[in-house]
């Protein structure tokens, strides 16, 4: 029988510098008001030199560790979601394990944007289903600074740094529908939207480092469009209502966006985990750290059903249902 994937701690790491709207009003032509109105962003985190998604990604893990009581000798792989790694190689996870002090298993980074914390935390679920892994780390751990051209006002007031970690452990297999874990990760990628979200360049392109560059109309069209066929599919193959969900995690692009999906919940917004204020879009991290903070402040609680939903570059996109 498969086992189950309990998420039994979880943690976050934010830059400490804190960049406000009307801070990059003073040498962009953007506005507080343009910024707050169309996206809900007040202010973000922006990295140092120090914090690269390694250093950032290890904090993060050392709280979900100390959450789960675990120890360095509990992991047994890393799978680090990342579209801005500290090297090409070796993999940003395995820099990880290298500072955690983890001296055994695997790990590698995943990339899929916006969306990489769902597609990693579904290879987790998988692996433990299996029987592959029995601790396994997700991480969310992005420096989009470093990526975004700060010229471009339709861009770089949408993002900011971060870092959001789980820790997973498998547990005997597990028959109630109420039962605690990971429920169910839905995946999708549709590779034909790729130039609607994407980056020019990478290290594999002569002289292209490569800038963030957005279509932001049709990302907004198409996230609207499937987070909505995201959360029903998920609630259907659960065989779960609308009302059974306790908490919206989403991924924080846009308050716009959250606020569509908490409606088609028909979630109250207090029901909706937000971050995007604080912490602006930090892709692979969004929905761990919105996790964290919630769980932390003890909001989100033991037994608590959780939908977390993402998009991103790719197109990619996907769902996890979760039982606290
Ligand atoms: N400050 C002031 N004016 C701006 C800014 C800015 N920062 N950015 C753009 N504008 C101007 C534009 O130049 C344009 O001016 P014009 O009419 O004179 O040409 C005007 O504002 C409207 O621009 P649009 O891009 O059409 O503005 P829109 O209402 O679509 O809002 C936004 C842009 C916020 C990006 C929106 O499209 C959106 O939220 N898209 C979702 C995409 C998203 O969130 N992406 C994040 C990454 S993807 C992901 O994580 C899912």
């Amino acid at each position: 029988m498969m086992k189950r994937a309990l998420l039994t701690g979880v943690g976050g790491y934010l830059p400490e510098r804190v960049v406000s709207n009307a801070e990059l009003s003073a040498s962009l032509d953007t506005s507080d008001e343009w910024i707050r109105e169309r996206t809900g962003i007040a202010q973000r985190h922006v990295a140092g030199a120090h914090e690269t998604a390694a250093f950032m990604a290890t904090a993060a893990a050392r709280a979900a560790l100390r959450m789960a009581g675990a120890a360095a000798g509990d992991v047994d792989a890393i799978i680090l979601a990342t579209s801005t790694p500290d090297q090409a190689f070796p993999a940003t996870a395995l820099r990880v394990q290298a500072m955690l002090g983890v001296t055994r298993g695997f790990g590698f980074d995943l990339s899929a944007a916006c969306c990489g914390f769902i597609y990693a935390l579904s290879v987790a679920d998988g692996m433990i289903r299996v029987g592959q892994a029995e601790g396994v780390l997700v991480i969310g751990s992005e420096v989009y600074s470093r990526i975004l051209d700060w010229q471009d006002r339709g861009t770089c007031v949408l993002f900011g740094d971060g870092a959001g970690a789980v820790f997973l452990q498998a547990a005997g297999p597990a028959v109630e529908p109420a039962a605690r874990g990971v429920l169910s990760t839905h995946l999708h990628a549709q590779g034909t939207l790729g130039d609607i979200l994407y980056v020019d360049g990478a290290v594999g392109q002569r002289d292209r480092p490569g800038t963030l560059v957005m279509n932001g109309r049709e990302v907004f069209r198409h996230a609207v469009t499937r987070l909505a066929e995201a959360v029903d599919e998920a609630l259907v193959a659960n065989g779960l209502q609308r009302r059974d969900v306790d908490w919206l995690v989403p991924h924080q692009a846009n308050l716009r966006i959250i606020d569509a999906m908490g409606r088609k919940l028909g979630l109250p917004a207090e029901r909706v985990v937000v971050t995007v204020d604080r912490h602006a879009n930090t892709s692979a991290a969004s929905v761990p750290l919105a996790l964290a903070e919630a769980v932390a402040d003890g909001r989100i609680r033991r037994g608590d059903l959780v939908l977390m939903e993402a998009l991103g570059g790719g197109l990619t996109w996907g769902s996890a249902l979760v039982r606290m």
